[in-house]
């Protein structure tokens, strides 16, 4: 377990989700490729999952991939598709010496079949463990998840022979129809990089969310950035609404 005395256990947030932000920049900076940019940036996510499992965080959600990055240079693209398969291929080990369960947010239709396939093992493999749980947000847009939640949600009634005009349409049923209707909403946000916009991030799992933005880049970011993050969230005054 994580031997930082600062961070309070009792008042965790149930559910982090991170905009990992700023390979590019970090590189550009030291004068180097986007893709070494890319390959640090996948070295801190694992330092910041391992940080969030020691610390007893349950759900934790990486923005891999967005519904937007398809229009980077193709290059660009297929080196994150690889980079991506490689991370999921080599550190099974890692999830499962960790008794990490991988899920998966986003539309797996327009990814390369490695891709899909590499997801689909480590999520097998990993989805008996109890420990904290890594949504791996990989071509997710949080507009793309809620179309398809209303798409499933209407293919669901039809199949019933429900008429869509007599079935009430709620918050409830369109929650119950998104990727994972049983991760619970998003407490906590926090971007990288300086840029303050969500870009499409879980738009209804973060309607009620704590933002954090932090000014470094992503390469840079390690356990006791995520600490101190979370040392944040820990002094927040949550109300949804309340007075
Ligand atoms: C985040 O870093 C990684 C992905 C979006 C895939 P960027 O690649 O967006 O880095 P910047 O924003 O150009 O610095
Ligand atoms: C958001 O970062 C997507 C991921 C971190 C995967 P972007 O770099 O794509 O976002 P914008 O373009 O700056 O909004
Ligand atoms: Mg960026």
């Amino acid at each position: 377990m994580d031997s930082n005395p600062l961070v309070d256990k009792v008042n965790l947030p149930l559910h982090v989700g991170i905009i990992m932000d700023g390979n590019g920049r970090w590189a550009k900076k030291k004068g180097l490729s986007r893709s070494t940019g890319h390959r640090e940036g996948v070295k801190a996510a694992k330092k910041v999952v391992k940080a969030a499992s020691d610390m007893g965080i349950r759900y934790l959600t990486l923005f891999v991939f967005s519904t937007e990055n398809w229009r980077r240079a193709q290059d660009e693209v297929s080196f994150l598709m690889y980079l991506i398969n490689a991370h999921l291929k080599k550190e099974l080990k890692f999830y499962r010496e960790n008794r990490i369960r991988v899920v998966h947010s986003g539309d797996p239709e327009q990814l390369p079949a490695d891709v899909r396939k590499s997801i689909a093992d480590v999520i097998a493999a990993t989805a008996h463990y109890r420990g904290l749980t890594v949504n791996l947000a990989i071509n997710h847009g949080g507009r793309d998840e809620i179309v398809r939640a209303v798409q499933r949600w209407v293919e669901a009634k039809q199949s019933n022979g429900k008429k869509l005009s007599e079935t009430p349409f709620t918050e409830k049923e369109l929650s119950a129809h998104l990727d994972h209707p049983s991760i619970p909403e998003l407490d906590y946000v926090i971007r990288t990089s300086g840029e303050m916009r969500i870009s499409n991030f879980m738009l209804w799992e973060s309607a009620y969310a704590e933002l954090y933005f932090s000014a470094d880049y992503w390469p840079d970011w390690d356990a006791e950035k995520f600490q101190k993050a979370i040392q944040v969230y820990q002094q927040r005054n949550r109300r949804f609404g309340c007075s």
